[in-house]
């Protein structure tokens, strides 16, 4: 039997302790975070490179005609601002003063802060708090608290908030709503994998949070902060023993994949077709990401491409040393690539396949891909607009220099283009589709059966069954 859920109190009101998790580009707007809220939860508008409209209501393109990425980089900064103002206005109205509205940003999306002080400055009492991670969100307290929003940041470890909260949350404490604990080896989207843990040992959730709560007390935060779960979430029952447990404090539940099929989800119907053919293993983590950051997606066939192009990869120096001693004569220009009797061998095969070109990498390695792939890489290089702090696809960084110094890395790709394609209806086998590990569970939960898709409404109803 399944406990049920008791409502918390957030932003001075009686809401769900259920939080559509944020989703960029794109993925959640005014319409699912509207609804969510309406629904009686906390809904999630995102303000990364989000949509404006005409005055048709007409999405915008967001075409950038500036020369330089620095300039590019600015425009895409006010195409923030003014989409995730419209957004919330959109979303604040839908919600009808039910529930809850939150605005999420990544903190290594580029210009972050001045994105999220422009948002906040103009949605003045609409938005309840702000949801934030990938990076260390240091700022994001003093953000907050000078705007007199909530802030609710999301770690994967107790270690992780215990340097947010020494170093700056503990002053602005009051604004603290919540700290989400998202699952690295879970939830979809960016995953906070430190250094030290295993991509393929995935380790249970529960002392994990256990963990981040006593470091929470440590830090005098009382039990009904909430802990909000997100990563793997679909069945509340499955969480029987994490509601209304002392040894935890207050639990609330984040969804990040189940919402993106909804009626409200903005998400293009060819997406929302792929998400019902799912099967388990077809999610993957991986490190693509131009972030640098591991993330999690579908193993589609651009992901496959990745993969691929990475493995037709091979080590070199520039003069002949150790066993390097074979002169690469495919692939590259000029004579100093020395590589092993077995790379040259290989490399030559992926040369007749029609791999013709090699790419440098910033690991002294070469990666193989067609004269079409290279094009297309250098194309993505020069139309950067600067959407990350720091992009190791086109080296990229938003810093005096614009450039983080290392050299641009042909085995990442650009994360900007390819979330906009595919939020606006682009292929879904050639683009990113990000998605948590649970997503097999859409072709099996019968909820789904026939084709069913649910109303938000229609979905928090379900989710509060235990279902
Ligand atoms: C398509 C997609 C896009 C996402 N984008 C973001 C994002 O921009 N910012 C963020 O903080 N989390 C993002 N997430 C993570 C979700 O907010 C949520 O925490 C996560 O999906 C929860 O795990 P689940 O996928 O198992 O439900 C994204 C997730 C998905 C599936
Ligand atoms: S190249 Fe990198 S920083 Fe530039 S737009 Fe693409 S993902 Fe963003």
């Amino acid at each position: 039997m399944f406990k049920g859920l008791s409502p918390i109190n957030y932003n001075g009101r009686e809401v769900w302790p259920l939080v559509e998790g944020g989703k960029g580009v794109a993925a959640t707007n005014h319409a699912s975070a509207g609804a969510w809220a309406a629904a009686g939860g906390i809904g999630t508008v995102s303000a990364v490179n989000a949509d404006s409209y005409d005055a048709d209501g007409k999405i915008i393109p967001q075409i950038y005609r500036a020369l330089t990425r620095r300039e590019r980089h600015e425009e895409l900064i006010q195409y923030a601002i003014e989409g995730a103002v419209q957004q919330v206005k959109r979303a604040f109205e839908i919600a009808g003063g039910k529930g809850a509205i939150n605005i999420n940003v990544l903190w290594e999306m580029g210009g972050a802060q001045r994105v999220l002080q422009g948002v906040l400055e103009r949605t003045r009492g609409m938005v309840a708090g702000v949801t934030c991670g990938a990076g260390m969100p240091y700022k994001l307290s003093e953000i907050a608290a000078h705007h007199e929003v909530s802030y609710l940041p999301i770690v994967s470890s107790g270690r992780a908030f215990r340097a947010l909260w020494k170093r700056a949350y503990s002053k602005a404490q009051e604004w603290l709503a919540a700290v989400v604990y998202e699952d690295p080896w879970l939830a979809g989207g960016h995953n906070g994998l430190s250094n030290a843990e295993d991509p393929r040992a995935p380790q249970d959730p529960y002392p994990r949070v256990k963990a981040l709560r006593e470091v929470m007390r440590e830090g005098g935060l009382p039990d009904s902060v909430p802990i909000v779960m997100a990563g793997g979430v679909w069945y509340l029952r499955d969480w029987n023993d994490w509601i209304d447990n002392p040894e935890l404090g207050a639990i609330a539940f984040q969804f990040g994949t189940r919402p993106l099929l909804t009626q409200e989800s903005p998400i293009p119907e060819g997406w929302k077709a792929k998400l019902m053919e799912i099967d388990e293993g077809d999610v993957l983590l991986h490190r693509f990401s131009p972030t640098g950051f591991y993330s999690s997606a579908v193993r589609n066939p651009f992901l496959r491409h990745l993969e691929a192009r990475s493995e037709r990869q091979i080590p070199y120096s520039t003069e002949a040393a150790g066993d390097h001693t074979f002169q690469l004569d495919v692939g590259v220009k000029g004579k100093n690539f020395w590589v092993t009797r077995n790379d040259l061998l290989r490399a030559r095969e992926w040369h007749g396949l029609g791999f013709t070109s090699a790419l440098k990498t910033p690991d002294n390695t070469l990666v193989f891909v067609t004269l079409e792939d290279q094009q297309i890489i250098r194309k993505d290089q020069a139309d950067c607009m600067g959407c990350l702090s720091q992009c190791q696809f086109s080296s990229w960084a938003d810093t005096e220099t614009n450039s983080t110094g290392r050299l641009a890395d042909p085995r990442s790709f650009c994360i900007q283009k390819t979330l906009q394609d595919i939020a606006h209806g682009g292929d879904t086998d050639q683009n990113l589709m990000f998605a948590g590990h649970a997503a097999y569970n859409f072709k099996r939960d019968p909820f789904y059966s026939n084709g069913f898709v649910p109303t938000v409404k229609q979905l928090v109803d379900r989710i509060l069954t235990g279902d």
